[in-house]
Formats: C-alpha cells, sequence, structure tokens
C-alpha cells in the first residue's frame, strides 16, 4: 500500500527532525530529504505535502541551498523560517539582512483571521533569525506579523502555499502544532500511517526480501531495538529468525531470564542463548582499565560468535537494529552502509551477510510503540538505554562475578524504589555502580572496610548532555539504607550530583 506522505526539505536547519516527527505524530508518513537532492525526489514521488525547513545560511549568499520551485507546483507547500525566505526570495518576494536579529519568544501583533495562523490559541512564537521578508510575493497576503518582523507569517491559498518565520515545530511555540495540524489538513493529509500498518507492511517487505530458504540472524541483547526487531523478524518469518542472545552475565538482574522469557517462552522464536560467564570473567580478570575492558568485553563477543560458527553459519541475513536519526545522520537515506555494530563491539568477518534494516525508518518512540503492538513487555519495550559492555563500565576496578552481584542488587533495589513510586518517568537513566576504593563503617558491633555503590539518575533528551534527577531526599536516604542492609560486601551509598558535560553519564 502506498501511503500520503510530507516530504521535509531540509536545509541544514537544527530542528528539521523535529518537524518529521510532528508530522508522524499526526499519522503522516515523513522522511527528510537533503535540500540538495530534493527536487529529483519531489518530482519522482509526488508527495501529498511537503515542507520547507530552516537553516543557518542566508538566501542572500552566493551558493545558498536552494530548491527547484517548479517542482512543488500543485503541491502544498509550507515554508518554515529559511523555508519561507527561500519561498519569497525564488518567487518574486524580497528578502533583507534585517536590522534586529529575532531569537527567542516573541508575540504575534497581527493575525489575519480566517488564516492558517488564526488558530494558534495563543500569540506566543518562537523566533530565531537574521534575514527576513519584507515584500511578499504576488498572489500571498501577510497573515501576521511581530513588532519588528513584518512579515511573521503569508500565505497564497490559490496556489496552496503557506509559509512563517517562526518555528512552528518547537514546543516554544505553544500554538505550532494547531499550525501543523492546519497545513496538513490544508493539503487533504487523513493520517493513514499507524504503527499497525507499519508492521503490515514491514513483515510483507521482510518476506519479499528474504528468500524462502533463507535465514536471518538476529542478535539480541535485552534493548529495544534488538527486541523490537526481533519480534518484527519472528512474525515475518518465524524460525527462519535465528534468534542469538550472548548472556555474558553483566546485564542487570533479571534481564537474562527476560530475554530467554520473551522470545523462547512467549513468541516461540528460534532462540539460541550462549551462557558466557565463565568466559566473560575469565577474560575480564585482573583487568582494571576501563578501555581494556570494554576491549575484552568486545573481543569475547566476536570469539563468542567464531566458536559458535557452525551453528550459525547457515545465515544469508544479519539484521541490524538501525533507526531513523542513525539513518538521517549517515547523510543518505537510501545507503545501507554496513556500520559498526555499536551493540556487540564487531562481529566475525565471516559475519558480513546482506543486512536488513526493519527500523530504519523509525523514531525511538516509534520503535515503542511498535514493540507494544508486537507484544513486548513493557520492561522492556520502555528500558532506558543500556550500554554494550553492559554492567562491565558499571564496576569500577576489576569485574568479578561477586561484585557484578552487589551492583545488580543495589540496581534493582535502587530502580524498583524509583518505579514503585513513579519516579522513574521523565529518567533517561537510572542506576548503580560500585567503586573500586573501601571505606570504613560499623555495622551492629562490628567494624566494616567494604565497598561504597553510587547511584547516578541523569535527565536528558539525547545522551550528549545530561542533568542529575532532584529525586527526594527521603527516597535516595530509604534506598541507600536498604542497599547498605540488604547488599553484602556493601557499606555506603553516594549519590552522584554531576552533569554531562563536565562528567559522562556512565562513570566508565
Ligand atoms: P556517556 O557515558 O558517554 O554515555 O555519557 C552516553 C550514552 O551512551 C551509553 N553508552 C554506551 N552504549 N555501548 C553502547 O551501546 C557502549 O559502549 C556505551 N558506553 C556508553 C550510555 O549508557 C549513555 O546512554
Amino acid at each position: 500500500m502506498s501511503h500520503q506522505r510530507v516530504i521535509v526539505v531540509d536545509f541544514g536547519g537544527q530542528y528539521t527532525q523535529l518537524i518529521v516527527r510532528r508530522v508522524r505524530e499526526f499519522g503522516a508518513y515523513s522522511e527528510m530529504v537533503p535540500w540538495t537532492t530534493a527536487a529529483e525526489k519531489i518530482a519522482a514521488e509526488k508527495p501529498t505535502a511537503v515542507i520547507l525547513s530552516g537553516g543557518p545560511r542566508s538566501v542572500l549568499e552566493e551558493n545558498a541551498p536552494t530548491l527547484d520551485f517548479s517542482v512543488l507546483e500543485g503541491i502544498p507547500t509550507l515554508g518554515i523560517c529559511y523555508g519561507q525566505q527561500l519561498m519569497a526570495h525564488r518567487t518574486g518576494g524580497r528578502v533583507t539582512g534585517a536590522d534586529h536579529k529575532e531569537y527567542g519568544q516573541r508575540e504575534l501583533t497581527t493575525i489575519t483571521p480566517g488564516s492558517l495562523v488564526s488558530n494558534m490559541g495563543s500569540n506566543s512564537v518562537w523566533m530565531s533569525h537574521g534575514d527576513q521578508v519584507v515584500e511578499v510575493p504576488a498572489g500571498f497576503t501577510v497573515t501576521a506579523s511581530t513588532e519588528t518582523c513584518p512579515v511573521a507569517a503569508m500565505e497564497n491559498v490559490g496556489i496552496k502555499r503557506w509559509g512563517v518565520q517562526f518555528h512552528p515545530e518547537v514546543t516554544h511555540t505553544p500554538g505550532g502544532k494547531a499550525i501543523l495540524k492546519g497545513f496538513l489538513d490544508n493539503a487533504g493529509i487523513v493520517g493513514d500511517w499507524t504503527a499497525q500498518n507499519f508492521i503490515d507492511e514491514e513483515v510483507e517487505k521482510i518476506r519479499a526480501a528474504v528468500g524462502p530458504e533463507e535465514r536471518v540472524l538476529c542478535a539480541v541483547s535485552g534493548g529495544v531495538d534488538s527486541s523490537v526487531m526481533a519480534a518484527l523478524l519472528i512474525k515475518a518469518i518465524g524460525d527462519r529468525a535465528l534468534c542469538v542472545f550472548v548472556d555474558h552475565g553483566l546485564l542487570r538482574k533479571n534481564e537474562a531470564e527476560q530475554v530467554e522469557e520473551t522470545f523462547g517462552g512467549h513468541f516461540g522464536a528460534n532462540l539460541k542463548v550462549f551462557k558466557e560467564h565463565d568466559r566473560f570473567f575469565g577474560a575480564l580478570a585482573g583487568i582494571k582499565d576501563p578501555e581494556a575492558k570494554r576491549k575484552t568485553i568486545g573481543a569475547q563477543f566476536v570469539q563468542v560468535f567464531e566458536d559458535h560458527a557452525d551453528e550459525l553459519k547457515g545465515c544469508d541475513w544479519l539484521a541490524q537494529g538501525t533507526l531513523y536519526p542513525d539513518v538521517i545522520e549517515s547523510g543518505s537515506p537510501t545507503a545501507a552502509k554496513i556500520k559498526t555494530h555499536h551493540n556487540v563491539g564487531g562481529l566475525p568477518d565471516w559475519m558480513r551477510l546482506k543486512l536488513i534494516e526493519p527500523l530504519r525508518w523509525l523514531f525511538k518512540d516509534e520503535v515503542r510503540a511498535v514493540g507494544r503492538l508486537l507484544g513486548l513487555p513493557d520492561e522492556m519495550v520502555d528500558r532506558e538505554p543500556f550500554p554494550g559492555p553492559g554492567l562491565g563500565v558499571r564496576v569500577l576496578g576489576e569485574v568479578t562475578p561477586d561484585r557484578v552481584r552487589m551492583v545488580q542488587e543495589a540496581d534493582w533495589i535502587f530502580r524498583s524504589e524509583l518505579r514503585s513510586r513513579d519516579l522513574h518517568k521523565g529518567i533517561w537513566q537510572s542506576y548503580a555502580a560500585l567503586l573500586d576504593v573501601r571505606s570504613v563503617g560499623v555495622m551492629g558491633d562490628e567494624r566494616t572496610y567494604e565497598q561504597p555503590i553510587v547511584l547516578r539518575a541523569v535527565e536528558s533528551e539525547d545522551a550528549m548532555t545530561a542533568r542529575a534527577v532532584a529525586i527526594p531526599f527521603d527516597v535516595l536516604e530509604w534506598v541507600a539504607t536498604r542497599i547498605v542492609n540488604e547488599v553484602q560486601g556493601v557499606n555506603r551509598v553516594f549519590y552522584d550530583l554531576t552533569s554531562k558535560p563536565p562528567a559522562t553519564i556512565e562513570l566508565e
């Protein structure tokens, strides 16, 4: 089935991905296309609507990013910021460098009743621009302005073109969603793209791609992406999806059991579990340096696959949990590049099989919605990001079974106390780690000389920056009490208040 689609032309704006997400929230399939290739794509695909993004350049510069507007004829188009300026500049209006740069929250002072921007419910908008439109093209009317911006919005309904100088896609423009919705309604978008029909179509695509005798190797880690990917493959090709789970002993409490229960039990998948605790702990013995630990864990992964090669060699495809943001970042939405297998630390060469990436069109929240519909348990679908080397980077110093046990127990207590109070919502990651020092304490009448646990909980948008979460003191105190009482070998608990930067989210 072919969907209505909305092409978002990217002129290098920092919010372009957000536009795509917003459009998808209205149930319309949307794709981001770089301006350099947009004209051909639009001409070939005849999308239902086009949105021109913002961007850092000036339309007045030589070699400024541009678009052949003739391909847009008859296609409803919304220009945002740079997109509006380009629309004006290329179709007979005029743009100048403004005397005052507008940056931040602004109030619209005039709004034309009945126009696209008249249904916002709030006059507050988010501006971020230097240039501005000073004359609209023939046939357009100015539909909003601010004190310093004469054309905050313009439209020509006859040819289905709209422009806004501000950013409707950011939450700082409270009425922004109404504008995008209004535009999509005007364009005749009906909202025919849902998680359910994504599943139906992807299942069909997988069946069409993978030959009837072929098999797909699917490494599951317990994380959201690999779990959803596996569930999708199982639905599509049943036991020809060979799910492999390497249990290295460095997962959190109950996670390995959950993977086995979900895939082996609930889904009845063709699941191979390689239980390799001894191998990993053996290789990690005596290693304290963080990088050396990561390398060792990565190398052991490769070794596990090498050692089980006979069981895996019948596979023709390798499934990878690439998501849309990775696709966008790689710069080429159509290139099926083999990237580093970041979650398993590299795979052997013979595993460079044909690559299948069933989630490559989805954002993380869409992956979660698909996972839920496929019947994955909430704990898996809502799982926080977890590093590939697992608790190996949360046990500072040497990684031994006993030290991993301490982290698993403390982590379980911390996160279940957060969950039972509903404090986990809005937290990006929360965990317990074990420091590589000892300190003195007293328990009963006995002096102790044991190890401290560090608790960390951060809020973040994308893991690039992060801030410690203000967990109520009484909760922290109760968690500390429980950990020291219940986790043998721990006699002190710290809470990490550092933001990223200068710290990182993980301790190693
Ligand atoms: P840092 O500690 O660099 O972490 O602030 C940023 C995000 O990346 C996760 N992380 C990893 N993820 N393999 C992964 O798949 C790794 O080796 C790894 N190291 C850190 C970390 O949990 C956080 O979400």
